[in-house]
This record gives structure tokens, C-alpha cells and sequence, in this order.
């Protein structure tokens, strides 16, 4: 979810729509906005996206406050009623709040036994304490205080009082939340991006810390009444990479960037002497460690598993890569001296941060690699390797993909030869490879496209078959193809296929096999004919050199470690395609959240 604020003197409302616009990624379901005058706080709230919002707020009112909301569902089904901001009982207070408080039940039956709520939210009850406590005379920073003690879990929250319309009372505990300064106004977001049309100088929020936030200046305090003071910092972000431009849709838009990554990676990381160059103290923590692991959620968690490759082969570290959700509760029996790894391209979801926070109780060291300079996971890991991906706006990840493992690689790369290892191959020269050869992919446009029309335009299933690293890329091409055109794409170990989900194959069941390793290319093409034989419809991609007749598409060469990056290519370009056709909304799929700040 996202969350927006304005306390100044220019009408409210449509700063507070366009904050919303930009952080739409972050979850549309429902969205609404709170406005303050004077006169009442004025509500407006609306199922389904920010374009539905704006046909619903009434352009009369004139307001110089407020704050907006736009969700993504944890209690409660999308809907007007449960979409936020919500009031309390007497309409004094108005409250927009992402996370879950994981106690509100309890709190509920301890505080307000009696209460009808008209949600099934659990931040309907948050800002019910709050009346209860200023009902029982307590003033409303100390009602707030009050009543963010109580709260287990997680809440990024900012309250009007309809009292007082010359205050914003804003708090977080784990959820991200921002304040942005300005000439006599003042802004919250829970990401600069989201104010950037009105400021770029921001104030980081710490947890458990409340801000008192006005037309004219701030104050900080923790929830012990601790007086904070913090320097803003000035967010580094172009407002015209979030602008789609000429493109139909941002993920076409990220694709194409994927080479313009590459080179800025290559660039970013390349030192004075032409050769590639991390910070020292983070090559000394990797070579330090005994084993690495890796944790992640999603395509990052994809980049995960080939980095595990990339940093096993050259640097010869062992790596575990885990899925970040489970790590918290199922955590595997942890070598002496590990090193932590969080592949994150937003910096901010909330399962990596629990492992985050967790394991640096236990005093081990970690490292993050995000795309976001000064998200939550970079501000609170030891260490941050920066993707230099330029913002990614799409729901489905695809230049933060390649810009990750572009970056394992460079790590894996730079700490093999600091650990005295010969270089095998030089890593510059074969990621600029890659970024031509990615180039060449794109002018196949038309027929990836082709690709995508006669294989997936009506199909139930698809499957996606790779052994070795192409395995690895065909997790995540299956989960592209599912994530935006809701076919049920699967991923498998071409070996593996066999043992049970062969079982599914019928006439016409789309197959997608790569075949960019020459160790397993006619092992990964056997398993092809296993399932032709029961009425498969194959679609095998191969690299140049590899090519046998009646492969569908070949992707230029490259080094057989990186191939990764470039067959990845014609896979998000076929997912783009098979939504496209199917009607889906290619940036924004049912259900899904850019960045899930809730556990
Ligand atoms: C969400 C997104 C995925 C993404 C995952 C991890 O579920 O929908 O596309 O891969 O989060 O996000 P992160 O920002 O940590 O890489």
C-alpha cells in the first residue's frame, strides 16, 4: 500500500491524486483521499484504481490538507468500505495506515467492546483507540502515543483531526514512510517518488517515532517523547525515469532499458583503472564469510539462485539461497561465520526486513543489493550494492533482473581475484556482450510477439524446461508469463518433469525448453521429445551454436555462465506479448503489488 500526504496552502487534492498515481505500484485495489478545510474532513473513496478515485472527488471543495491512501488488501476484501482513509465513530479523526496490526482483534475486545466498525479493517481499529483515548481526556498526541504502544505489528500511519486542520500527526513502526520538506508546505509519502513534483529533500522516519508535521516545519519524537532532529536529504531521482514516454506500457519501456542497465552497471562499477571495482570492506566481508546466503522474495529470489552460481564458480564461496518468507521460521542450521545477502530490487519488502532485522540481532554481518539508494533494506543493512537500474515501475521485474545478476556478477567476479584466483574470463568485456547482444534480441520483436500468438493465446498451461542455470531462468520466465497474463506457467528441471508433472501434458500443451548450455543440450532436448511423444507443442529456445533445426528462437551468443541475461530476454518479451494479446493490464495484474511492505 501507499500512503501521501499535503499540509500547506495550495489545494490538497490534486497533489495528493498525483502522489497516488506514482505509487499505484505499490497496490490498487481501492484508493481514497482525505481532505481538510476547516469545515470537516471530507472523504472520498473508491474501489479499483486512482483513475476510478478521481471520477469520484468532488472538485468544489477546497482544501489545504490532506492525506491518500491506495491499497493493497491484507484484512478485509478490496471494496469502497474497506478502502482507506477511515473515521472514527464520531468523524473527528481520519486515518490512512498500511501494514497489519497483528493484535487488533484483542485490542478490539479490550478497548472498544461495544463498537460497531464498519470495516473489516484492522486499521479501523487504530483509529478508534485513538478516539477512545481522547475521550477519556487524554490530549491527541498522547491519545496517538497511547494507542501506537499498544499495536503489534506494522503501520506506516498519518491522522487528521478535524479539529485541526493545521496538523498532519504522522508515525511508522517497519513500514516505510517519508517526510518531504517544502517552502510552507510540508509532504508524507511512504516514497519520495511519490512527492517528487513538489520536493526533493526529504526526512527519513525511524521506527517507532512519531512527527508532528506542519504547513511550516516538523518535529520528531520517539514514542518516549525523546526529541529527534534529522537532517533532510535530497532524494536522487529524475522525475522523467518514472514518466513512460512514448511506450504503451512501463514493463516495454524496462525491457528496452535492460542494455542502458548493463552499460551503467559496467560503468558504475568499473574504478580509475578500467578494471572492476567494489568497496573493499564489502569484498572483505564476502571473502571473510565461510558461506553465504542468500534471501529474497520473487524474481529477486530468481536472481538469487544464479548468483549462487556465479559467486560458487568464480569465488568459490558456498551459497544457500532461500526464500525470504520462510527463512524467518524455518531457518536452516547457519555455518560459523555467514554472511547475509538481500537481493531486493525496491529496498523495502517487508520478508526480507524480517530477516534483515532478525539476523542482525544475532550479530551477523549483511549486505544488500537493491535498486533504491536509501530504502529500508540499504539504510539498515552493514553494507549496500547499488543496480543503478534507474526505477522500475511495472509490477513484473525485468530490468531489475538482469541488473542483479549483472551485479552478483561483478561481485563473484572482484572477489575471485582478490582472492588470487585467475580471472577465467573478463567480465566488462562479455557483459558489454551482453548488452548488444540483448539489442539484437530486440529487433525479433515482431516475431517473439509471433511467438506469444501461436502458443499462448488460448492455452490454460504452459511449462517452462531448462536444466542447469536455464532451469533457473525458467523460474522466473514462468513467473513472468503467470504474474501479468494469468496463464498457469510452471518451471521445472528438465530431468524432473518427468516424475510427476508429465502428467499434465496434453495435445497442444505449450512447452518452452532452453537450450543455451552445451553440457546439457541434448540431455534438455530429449526431455523435449519425452513430452512431444504425448502431444506437446514445443517451443525450444537455443543459443547460437547450439542450434539444432526447428528450434524457435535463438538468442545471439554469449559466455555459457551468462547466458542467463540474455535468454531471459526473449521470455519477458513473450510474457509481455501473450498479456498484451489475452487484454490483460500488463503493468498492473490482478492482485499483485510492486513492493510488499506487509509479511
Ligand atoms: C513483489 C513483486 C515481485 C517482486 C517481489 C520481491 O511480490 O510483485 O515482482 O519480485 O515482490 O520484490 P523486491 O523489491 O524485494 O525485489
Amino acid at each position: 500500500c501507499g500512503i501521501v500526504g499535503y499540509i500547506g496552502s495550495n489545494d490538497a487534492k490534486e497533489i495528493l491524486l498525483k502522489g497516488l498515481e506514482k505509487l499505484e505500484y505499490r497496490g490498487y485495489d481501492s484508493a481514497g483521499i482525505a481532505v481538510s478545510n476547516g469545515e470537516g474532513v471530507h472523504v472520498f473513496k473508491e474501489k479499483g484504481r486512482i483513475a476510478d478515485l478521481r471520477k469520484i472527488v468532488d472538485g468544489e471543495v477546497f482544501a489545504p490538507t490532506g492525506i491518500g491512501h491506495t491499497r493493497w488488501a491484507t484484512h478485509g476484501v478490496p471494496s469502497r468500505v474497506n478502502a482507506h482513509p477511515h473515521k472514527s465513530a464520531s468523524g473527528r479523526f481520519t486515518i490512512v495506515h498500511n501494514g497489519v496490526i497483528e493484535n487488533y482483534d484483542l485490542l478490539k475486545k479490550e478497548y472498544l467492546p461495544n463498537e460497531e466498525l464498519k470495516s473489516d479493517t484492522d486499521t479501523e481499529v487504530v483509529v478508534q483507540l485513538i478516539e477512545h483515548f481522547v475521550e477519556t481526556g487524554l490530549d491527541i498526541k498522547v491519545a496517538f502515543v497511547q494507542t501506537l504502544k499498544l499495536l503489534k505489528g506494522s503501520y506506516a500511519i498519518a491522522l487528521l483531526d478535524d479539529q485541526n486542520k493545521e496538523v498532519i500527526y504522522v508515525a511508522k513502526n517497519k513500514s516505510p514512510l517519508l517526510v518531504g520538506l517544502g517552502d510552507s508546505f510540508n509532504v508524507v509519502a511512504s516514497d519520495a517518488m511519490a512527492m517528487l513534483q513538489v520536493t526533493d529533500q526529504y526526512v527519513e522516519l525511524v521506527d517507532k517515532e512519531i512527527v508532528i508535521v506542519k504547513k511550516d516545519g516538523i518535529s520528531i519524537e520517539t514514542l518516549d517523547g525523546k526529541v529527534i532532529s534529522r537532517e533532510a536529504y535530497t532524494a536522487e531521482l529524475d522525475a522523467s525515469d518514472i514518466e513512460k514516454g512514448t511506450y504503451p506500457h512501463y514493463m516495454l519501456k524496462e525491457i528496452d532499458e535492460q542494455p542502458l542497465a548493463i552499460r551503467k552497471i559496467i560503468q558504475e562499477y568499473q574504478g580509475q583503472d578500467g578494471k572492476l571495482n567494489i568497496d573493499p570492506s564489502i569484498v572483505e566481508a564476502v571473502k571473510d564469510a565461510d558461506r553465504l546466503y542468500i534471501i529474497a522474495a520473487g524474481t529477486s529470489y530468481h536472481a538469487g539462485l544464479l548468483g549462487k552460481q556465479f559467486i560458487e564458480k568464480l569465488a568459490k564461496i558456498p551459497v544457500e539461497v532461500h526464500v525470504a518468507s520462510e527463512f524467518g521460521y524455518n531457518m536452516p542450521l547457519l555455518s560459523e561465520k555467514p554472511l547475509f545477502i538481500f537481493i531486493t530490487q525496491s529496498g523495502e519488502t517487508a520478508d526480507s526486513r524480517a530477516v534483515l532485522v532478525h539476523v542482525k540481532e544475532l550479530g551477523y554481518p549483511t549486505l544488500t543489493i537493491t535498486n533504491v539508494p536509501g530504502s529500508t533494506l540499504s539504510r539498515e543493512a552493514d553494507y549496500t550494492l547499488l543496480l543503478h537500474a534507474g526505477p522500475e515501475i511495472a509490477v513484473a521485474s525485468t530490468k531489475a533482473y538482469t541488473a542483479q545478476m549483472a551485479v552478483l556478477s561483478i561481485l563473484a567476479d572482484v572477489t575471485a581475484k582478490s582472492k588470487g584466483y585467475e580471472p577465467e574470463f573478463d567480465l566488462i568485456h562479455e557483459l558489454g556482450i551482453i548488452a548488444n547482444a540483448m539489442e539484437v534480441v530486440f529487433e525479433e520483436k515482431e516475431d517473439i510477439e509471433k511467438i506469444a500468438t501461436e502458443y499462448l493465446a488460448t492455452t490454460r498451461n504452459a511449462f517452462f524446461i531448462g536444466r542447469g542455470i536455464d532451469f533457473y531462468v525458467g523460474l522466473e520466465g514462468s513467473l513472468k508469463l503467470k504474474e501479468i497474463s494469468y496463464i498457469q506457467a510452471e518451471g521445472f528441471a528438465g530431468g524432473e518433469l518427468k516424475h510427476g508433472t508429465i502428467a499434465l501434458i496434453e495435445d497442444g500443451t505449450p512447452i518452452i525448453a532452453l537450450a543455451t548450455q552445451e553440457s546439457v543440450n541434448l540431455s534438455i532436448r530429449g526431455n523435449v521429445k519425452e513430452v512431444v511423444a504425448r502431444g506437446a507443442n514445443p517451443c525450444i529456445i537455443s543459443m547460437k551454436g547450439l542450434e539444432m533445426e526447428g528450434d524457435r528462437f535463438i538468442v545471439p551468443a554469449v559466455h555459457e555462465m551468462l547466458t542467463p541475461l540474455i535468454s531471459v530476454v526473449p521470455l519477458q518479451l513473450i510474457a509481455y506479448y501473450a498479456a498484451l494479446h489475452r487484454g490483460c493490464d500488463v503493468d498492473k495484474p490482478r492482485n499483485l503489488a510492486k513492493s510488499v511492505t506487509v509479511e
